[in-house]
């Protein structure tokens, strides 16, 4: 008897019972829903339901980038809790605009995990953007910094001749960027591996920062906010856009 009571307690009770806790496990990984204490706008709800379609997965359900998916990117996805922001055009300290905020979901961050967004309908990707907002107050608090695209007129002219490769190239040792980025650009420099984030691989093709000089010109210029990345917006104008040529000529190479 004694056997017999055993199984039936096993099949009656216990089994029921892990079947239960199983079924609160898959209940309990819910959807994302941030802004608890108030209702959420039209606009915003829409985005809920674009971020639980395409960013819930690596952005986790409560957009602090606490994911499954994270511990296996190199770059960790950023917490929307803080609203630090490193791909942006304002400086260290402000809020992005919301056309960074656009430009990142168009063009992606490539050489990590993020995936551009571009085919995605604009009015989705803005419902979207409104949405990761909710995640902090500092967008009721706060407007975000002038961003530094206002203050550009293109690219000057003496942008990707040789002298400026040249100087931009003696300017790269000058400034330290060879400990990070290595002395050919490739990403290993001898800081390199004590870094939280890997050193962008120059050389590489396409810039994470956006197609355009001027997105990197940006990057000198604020840095990466958040990131061992420094801002270099204390060198002249000039030396910078000589930076500017020589990662240009970089990812030249990249593509031979
Ligand atoms: C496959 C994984 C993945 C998906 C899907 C994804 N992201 Fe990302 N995202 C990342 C990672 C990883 C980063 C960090 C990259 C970095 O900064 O180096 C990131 C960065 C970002 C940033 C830039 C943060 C900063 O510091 O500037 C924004 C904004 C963002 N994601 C929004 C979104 C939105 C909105 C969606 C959905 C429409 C989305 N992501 C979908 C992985 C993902
Ligand atoms: C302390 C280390 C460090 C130093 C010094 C440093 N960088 Fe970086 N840099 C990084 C890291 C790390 C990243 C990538 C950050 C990320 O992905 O969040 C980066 C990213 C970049 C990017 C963005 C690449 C892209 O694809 O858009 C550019 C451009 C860049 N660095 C150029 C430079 C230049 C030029 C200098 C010198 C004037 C320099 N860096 C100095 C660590 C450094």
């Amino acid at each position: 008897m004694g056997e017999n009571t055993t199984l039936r307690w096993l099949m009656f009770f216990f089994l029921p019972l892990l079947f239960v806790y199983g079924l609160m496990h898959v209940y309990s990984s819910k959807p994302a829903q941030a802004k608890k204490t108030k209702e959420l706008t039209a606009m915003e709800e829409q985005g809920r339901k674009v971020y639980n379609k395409y960013c819930v997965g690596c952005h986790g359900p409560n957009g602090d980038g606490n994911s499954m998916a994270a511990p296996f990117f190199k770059n960790k996805p950023p917490n929307f809790h803080t609203a630090i922001f490193r791909w942006k055009s304002t400086p260290e300290g402000t809020l992005p605009t919301d056309e960074d905020l656009m430009h990142i979901l168009n063009w992606g961050i490539p050489q990590t995990a993020m995936p551009s967004f571009h085919l995605v309908p604009e009015i989705q990707k803005k419902a979207v953007i409104a949405y990761i907002k909710t995640f902090s107050d500092r967008w009721e608090k706060e407007k975000p910094g002038e961003s530094i695209y206002k203050k550009l007129n293109g690219v000057p002219e003496y942008f990707g001749t040789q002298e400026s490769i040249n100087k931009g190239k003696e300017l790269y040792v000058m400034n330290g960027c060879n400990g990070c980025h290595g002395d050919t650009g490739k990403g290993d420099g001898a800081a390199a591996a004590s870094l939280p984030v890997p050193p962008t691989n120059l050389t590489y093709p396409v810039r994470a920062a956006g197609p355009k000089p001027e997105d990197t010109f940006r990057v000198l210029t604020v840095g990466l906010e958040g990131s061992p990345m420094p801002a270099f917006g204390y060198l002249s104008e000039e030396d910078r856009w000589h930076l500017v040529s020589y990662i240009a000529y970089l990812m030249n190479q990249g593509k031979k």
